[in-house]
């Protein structure tokens, strides 16, 4: 499926205790069934990472992380499923027989192409350090006041000015032309057959992966001609965006300081550790993403961005830092002097200049409503009022009443404008907007989306909003989490009792659930359920009741594709399970009336819709149609599910 066969995964999976594997990782104290630690994802004082033995997973109840061994290895050494599996075998002392071509030959195309970048890089540095021909890129060097100590470490290297050094070079020391072409290193030339060097006559800044394992190039020319840089093409291995330069570098100290510093270029990034800045790492002039952000968020929970002026405020570089913000990334944004970046600033101030401008840094809404009010002109009543216009659609995005009155007030005194009118037409964009539901618990981030106090189910306690809610939608997402925690609840009871499965089937079927990410752990459920009963060759049922013939949680997760539904899922199963709370099977009966009840209130409502909706004439037939329909539904509704309400 994923490169190996069942029988290389099985085995692999049964030798990596989990706990063992993470103990490794993260300092575990047992706690009753469970494990916990302090999460290795986010920075916390409490733990709230746990890790199950008994069903082989972790899940970290604070920033939501969670999946089995593999998914561990994954976001621990930033590396893809193949990789992962490759280091657990190898850990367990197990030899991987790669069972498909297919699998083969991509992984062996990926080493050569790893291979090929590291042979490239070393010989680049060898040039810029030896050849005769790389005087001037060394005189460059010592311009930019880069140290040695810091060429090395950044392994920058010179691509001399020859169309096919480095082809001769590579081609002698047994390295196929294919491979370099593979690796973006040489060009097909105008004659067939032929090739050319990419790069000429520049300086070369490897990019690396967070192992430091060589991914691509960035190439500078010495002088003032165009392009400036010129960066690898798209590989199997560089992709844009999907990296971060000196990640290898920095990731240690991000992680101590639980901060990373972004800047732009190669040399904005080499410039700060060079003056002792090790947590700075380089987006390469390209808008951040959400890869970026993921990456970042392994290591750090606040980051600062320090661009030049111009390139900050770029629309591209402030929907990165709402991406970044979106990660859940405490976001700030340092002000350079205009015309400045890191590395002029370090060069001219020393490591204090740039110290103080990133302790300067504002955090990203302040940063926001700036930008906002310094576009206006504020000499004119004219250019003021557009300015309050824009400060107030960005005020408007503040979820928090209390910041969003503390900035409002802010931005009055700074524009002079009453704060009490900017305060009402901030307010009156927060209820348009305001009133949108969002997805409530499936989504990028499930468990914060099903929160009641931030589904705004309860949590506004703002008199002036609530108008514009109807009670209906307020009492509609009451419901909607109660169905979704019905759900999960399903999900673990499916996980635990074939019994529970059975009736789940007969009563709604896996495609019942009404979050499809829900659907698709039920359908995995019920597979893998059906799968080891055959497997086993015994009746199961037999033995029915609590417990009973449990699936494999970390065999459901194998058959989940996606991995944000696979963190999903181990929250799932590591939640508070129905375990010693009584019998599943009424447990999953009291889910599925939820579920049912649900389904009838949303066919009441849909009903009621469409007889709002039909006008007087001609329709007729289909209104006494729908009236009885509305008449029997609501008999059931209050047959089945409000007993004490009626007459009994
Ligand atoms: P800048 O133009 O700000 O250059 O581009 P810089 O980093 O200050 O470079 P120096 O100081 O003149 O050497 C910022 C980053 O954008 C990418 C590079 O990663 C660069 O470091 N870039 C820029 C390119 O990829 N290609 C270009 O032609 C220019
Ligand atoms: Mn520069």
């Amino acid at each position: 499926m994923r490169g190996y066969s069942e029988d290389v995964l099985g085995d692999v999976r049964a030798k990596s205790d989990i706990v063992e594997v993470i103990s490794g990782y993260v300092a575990l104290k047992q706690t009753g069934k469970t494990y916990k630690g302090l999460c290795p994802f986010h920075t916390e004082k409490t733990p709230s990472f746990v890790v199950s033995p008994e069903k082989q997973l972790f899940h970290c109840f604070g920033c939501g992380a969670g999946g089995d061994v593999f998914s561990f290895i994954m976001k621990t050494e930033n590396v893809g499923f193949a990789e992962a599996v490759k280091i657990l075998a190898d850990r367990a002392g197990i030899i991987i027989r790669e069972d498909s071509e297919e699998a083969r030959e991509e992984r062996e195309r990926l080493r050569a192409l790893y291979e090929v970048n590291e042979a490239a890089c070393e010989y680049f540095q060898r040039v810029l350090m030896e050849s005769p021909e790389a005087g001037a890129a060394r005189e460059y060097v010592r311009r930019r006041g880069v140290r040695d100590e810091i060429v090395r470490k950044f392994r920058l290297g010179y691509a001399l000015p020859s169309w096919d050094a480095l082809l001769k070079a590579l081609t002698a020391s047994k390295i196929p032309r294919e491979a370099l072409l593979d690796a973006g290193l040489v060009a097909p030339g105008k004659d067939a057959g032929g090739y050319y060097d990419r790069f000429r006559a520049r300086l070369m800044f490897p990019i690396c992966d967070a192992q430091g394992k060589v991914l691509g190039f960035g190439g500078r020319v010495l002088d003032d001609s165009v392009p400036k840089y010129l960066n690898s093409p798209e590989t199997a291995l560089f992709k844009k965006g999907r990296n971060l330069y000196g990640l290898h570098l920095a990731k240690d100290a991000i992680r101590k300081e639980s901060t990373a510093v972004i800047v732009e270029g190669y040399m904005d990034a080499i410039a700060s550790h060079q003056h002792g800045f090790d947590h700075v790492v380089a987006s390469l002039g390209t808008a951040l993403t959400e890869d970026q952000a993921r990456i970042i968020r392994r290591y750090a929970s606040r980051v600062v961005i320090a661009y030049d002026a111009d390139a900050a405020g770029a629309a591209a570089t402030v929907r990165g830092m709402e991406i970044l913000a979106g990660a859940r990334l405490d976001v700030r944004v340092a002000s350079l002097p205009a015309g400045e970046d890191p590395d002029s600033t370090v060069r001219k101030g020393g490591a204090e200049a740039l110290a103080r401008v990133l302790t300067d840094a504002r955090p990203l809404i302040d940063y926001k409503l700036h930008l906002a009010i310094s576009r206006c002109d504020r000499g004119t009543v004219e250019g003021r009022v557009s300015a309050a216009r824009e400060a107030a659609m960005v005020l408007a995005t503040i979820k928090s009443a209390v910041e969003r009155s503390e900035y409002t007030r802010r931005a009055a005194t700074e524009l002079e404008i009453d704060p009490n009118a900017l305060g009402k037409d901030v307010e009156a964009l927060v209820r348009a907007g305001g009133a949108r539901p969002g997805r409530p618990g499936w989504g990028g981030r499930p468990r914060v989306a099903v929160r009641p106090e931030e589904s705004g189910a309860s949590g506004d306690r703002n008199a002036a909003s609530r108008h514009t809610k109807s009670e209906d939608d307020i009492a509609r997402s009451g419901e909607m989490m109660k169905v979704l925690e019905a759900e999960k609840m399903l999900l673990r009871l499916m996980a635990e009792s074939g019994e529970v499965r059975r009736i789940v089937l007969e009563q709604v079927g896996a495609d019942g659930f009404r979050d499809p990410g829900h659907r698709e752990i039920a359908r995995a459920i019920v597979a893998e359920g059906t799968m080891s009963r055959s497997g086993s060759g015994t009746r199961a049922e037999a033995e029915g009741g609590a417990g009973g013939d449990a699936v494999e949680p970390t065999r459901v997760m194998a058959a989940l594709d996606n991995e944000e539904t696979r963190r999903y899922a181990a929250g799932i199963f590591l939640g508070q399970a129905g375990e010693g709370q009584g019998d599943p099977s009424r447990m999953a009966q009291d889910c599925l009336s939820v579920l049912r009840e649900h389904s009838l209130r949303d066919r009441i409502r849909e009903v009621e819709r469409e007889l709002a909706s039909l006008g007087g004439t001609g329709e007729m037939e289909r209104s006494r149609a729908l009236l009885a329909e509305l008449g029997s539904l609501r008999a059931r509704l209050s047959k089945e599910f409000q007993p004490f309400s009626g007459i009994g």
